[in-house]
């Protein structure tokens, strides 16, 4: 049975920046809603939007933008090569290359139907399927070679048929191969109360205990689990057949699915916490600005992510709260926050006689920023987050 515990409102589709031009257009919205299916325990989004919207020839999201998804890109790739033997690897979600990189052009195979992202590494010559992951495209794939290896970050979270995906993984991967996933952790978006993880494009945000119960399906099992600082707090999870006597199930499965279950992340009363905390989280942000605005400081925002969309539209803040948001992306440059209409400026140095304020939009890569803004911050500029709670750091 599904069960809601969260409403997040109206909300635009997240990576679509508008256009100056389109500001006066009305923009398409969906309902927000937040749920729990309780016999896996799979949290949802309630309301889906067609991928095709999403996923397309103009997706503004480059992972080789941070350098600290190209460090744990370079990180892993380092590892695989060192303790996993492989012929040959396929990545779902292969965005513009950051981890294909990492391989030889002969022993890796990419797929990504964002076609503005595919291109890219086609350029390079890496091996790019410009689709949809499914079961036709995983035999045609691997109809010579099954890969012994399958990697795919911050993906499945984004794909709404499940069944089919790893359907099609089991057909692409080899007998003892490995499927490597990695995606934000529930358990740390509960802790956090990063309500902020759930915009259209994250259909899904995985607990290990869920994940556990759709792996059990298509007998494919967890066997070792690694805790990531990335997109906020992820999991990197190590999934073979079940069936496979090669690599034995590691003690981090079960140290991760107690740390889940003293959570309570078996129990509908903590989704409801999760809900109050989030309502709370909303009061004291906006609070927080109105007195910092009340003293006639100026807030801009850094960088302009697609959870900044949920936290603007929730919070309904605009631009007679935040003037501007900087950001280094080139395709959101020059144009509009969906839904707030705030203006995307092209990144300049934090500069503090300009302003003394600034939303840590981009909170997940707060270390990377805080290094680079080190004399803003030593000169007295203050950062704002909402997470784990709103204030000033
Ligand atoms: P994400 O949270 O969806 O990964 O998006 C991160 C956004 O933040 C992306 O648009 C790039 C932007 N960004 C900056 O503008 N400056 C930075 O230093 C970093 C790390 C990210």
């Amino acid at each position: 049975m599904y069960k809601k515990f969260l409403n997040l409102g109206l909300q635009p589709l997240a990576n679509s920046y508008l256009q100056k031009n389109n500001l006066k257009k009305k923009e398409k919205n969906f309902k927000l809603e937040i749920g729990i299916d309780m016999q896996t325990l799979l949290v949802s989004i309630k309301n889906t939007v067609p991928k095709q919207k999403m996923f397309n020839d103009k997706y503004p999201y480059n992972s080789s933008a941070s350098k600290t998804m190209k460090k744990s890109f370079f990180d892993l790739a380092q590892k695989i090569k060192k303790n996993y033997k492989h012929n040959y690897l396929l990545e779902i979600g292969s965005n513009d290359g950051a981890f294909l990189k990492n391989f030889n052009k002969k022993n890796i195979v990419g797929v990504e139907p964002c076609k503005n992202l595919a291109v890219i590494t086609k350029k390079l010559k890496y091996k790019t399927y410009p689709n949809y992951w499914n079961c036709n495209l995983a035999r045609k794939i691997t109809k010579l070679n099954k890969a012994d290896i399958i990697y795919s970050a911050n993906t499945l979270s984004h794909i709404k048929n499940l069944n089919e995906i790893f359907k099609a993984i089991k057909l692409a991967l080899s007998d003892d191969g490995i499927l490597i996933l990695e995606d934000p952790s529930l358990l740390e978006c509960l802790k956090k109360v990063a309500y902020d993880q759930f915009y259209c494009e994250h259909i899904y945000v995985f607990s290990t205990i869920a994940l556990r119960n759709i792996l059990k399906k298509f007998s494919l099992e967890i066997f070792h689990i690694e805790n990531l600082s990335t997109h906020g707090g992820s999991n990197r999870y190590y999934i073979k057949r079940s069936q496979s006597k090669k690599n034995k199930v590691k003690s981090s499965v079960k140290k991760e699915i107690l740390k889940e279950l003293n959570f309570g992340i078996n129990k509908f009363r903590t989704y409801k916490d999760f809900e109050n905390k989030v309502k709370k989280s909303k009061k004291k942000l906006l609070n927080l600005l109105k007195q910092i605005k009340n003293k006639n400081f100026n807030i801009i925002g850094y960088g302009a992510t697609a959870k900044s969309c949920t936290v603007l539209n929730y919070c309904k803040i605009d631009s007679k709260i935040i003037d501007y948001f900087y950001d280094t992306t080139k395709d959101k440059i020059n144009k509009y926050l969906p839904g707030s209409k705030i203006l995307v400026k092209k990144y300049q140095k934090l500069n503090y006689k300009k302003y003394n304020y600034v939303f840590l939009g981009a909170w997940n890569f707060k270390s990377e920023i805080f290094k680079k803004e080190k004399s803003y911050i030593n000169k007295g500029g203050r950062f704002i987050t909402h997470i784990p709670y709103p204030k000033i750091i």
